[in-house]
């Protein structure tokens, strides 16, 4: 069965569109793959987030997860701190990582063009942690956006040059997952784009109903169609493309019919729609604070991914160190 590997930032809660987009993906995928889904809680660490902050965060998003319906009995969710042995490989791959191309990588760039103060090796050597994260697990497939598809390509290099150097074919040359057309791209509220985290244009799914509300009421439209059946500009388009997907096919269809004859009032339209949203976020949102307020089952889901993680990863490390040479006395 092919292996599947998510990783998922610490520092983000989830909207609407990681909703819609990936997660209720990965939640149908974990019947077909081996999934691992883990908080790259060390990733984080390149910004310095304050210790009270750390724990938090990966509560918050591991909650987040399994109110979405990601089961750990099935698949793998785990913590990336909490397996060592990824530490170890990355240490080897750095030996197979060149910094010429770790300089030349765009996440880089990137970041020393907006901490010029704080350019750690950390921060260079990112990729290396990614890919030490996807490999430890010989992951065959790697849910990423485009802003990651450098990483994986690089991981794809490390692999390889690690395969070549010591003669095996060990290591799989993971690719990006595609969803496809199972990918629904939700816009944002802000008028154009996609749903992101800058402020008023992402609806939390931990949001309570009153700042659902508050933030459809608030979103961007224009001043009404003008003639009839005309062409509706993107951020009605937007409005609509997220009714699509939270109300029933007649909701859609009657403000459809009322913007094509002009008589649509946003007003209804929004209230409507915050409705919507409210109702498909409900059940989430229940899970979300049975989780955060069930210390006993987190520690449980934790000690369990721990446990199905760190014996993979051990295995992995055992055959690496053979390969290399590391071997006992
Ligand atoms: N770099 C990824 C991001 O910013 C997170 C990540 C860390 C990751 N390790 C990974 C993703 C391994 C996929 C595989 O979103």
């Amino acid at each position: 069965m092919e292996i599947v590997l998510s990783g998922i930032r610490s520092t983000g809660r989830l909207h609407l569109g990681n909703y819609y987009g990936a997660v209720r993906n990965f939640v149908k995928m974990q019947h077909d793959y081996q999934c691992y889904f883990f908080i790259a809680d060390y990733h984080s660490l390149t910004t310095h987030p304050k210790p009270d902050d750390w724990k938090a965060n990966v509560k918050q998003v591991l909650c987040e997860y399994l109110a979405c319906g990601i089961d750990p009995e099935i698949a793998t969710v785990y913590i990336q701190s909490d397996v060592p042995e990824t530490f170890e490989l990355y240490l080897i791959l750095n030996m197979l990582a060149y910094k010429g191309e770790l300089e030349r990588t765009t996440s880089f760039k990137d970041k020393v063009r907006q901490q010029p103060d704080n350019v750690n090796a950390g921060l260079l050597t990112y990729p290396v942690l990614m890919a030490a994260d996807i490999l430890i697990h010989k992951a065959n497939k790697v849910p990423v956006g485009k802003d990651q598809e450098q990483h994986l390509e690089m991981t794809r290099n490390f692999a390889s040059r690690f395969n070549n150097l010591y003669g095996v074919d060990y290591f799989p040359l993971p690719t990006a997952f595609n969803f496809g057309k199972n990918l629904i791209k939700i816009p944002g509220l802000d008028g154009s784009g996609k749903m992101g985290k800058s402020e008023g244009n992402g609806i939390y799914l931990s949001d309570d109903a009153k700042t659902v509300e508050k933030k459809v009421m608030r979103a961007v439209t224009d001043t009404g169609p003008t003639e009839k059946n005309q062409k509706m500009p993107e951020p009605i388009q937007n409005l609509f493309t997220i009714l699509e997907v939270v109300s029933s096919p007649d909701t859609v269809e009657h403000f459809r019919k009322q913007y094509a004859d002009c008589t649509i009032r946003y007003g209804e339209l929004k209230k409507q729609l915050a409705a919507d949203i409210n109702r498909a976020l409900e059940p989430i949102r229940e899970r979300i604070s049975y989780y955060m307020n069930n210390e006993e089952v987190i520690r449980k889901v934790v000690n369990l991914g721990r446990e199905k993680a760190r014996a993979s990863a051990a295995k992995t490390l055992r055959e690496v160190r053979e390969i290399i040479g590391i071997r006992p006395f």
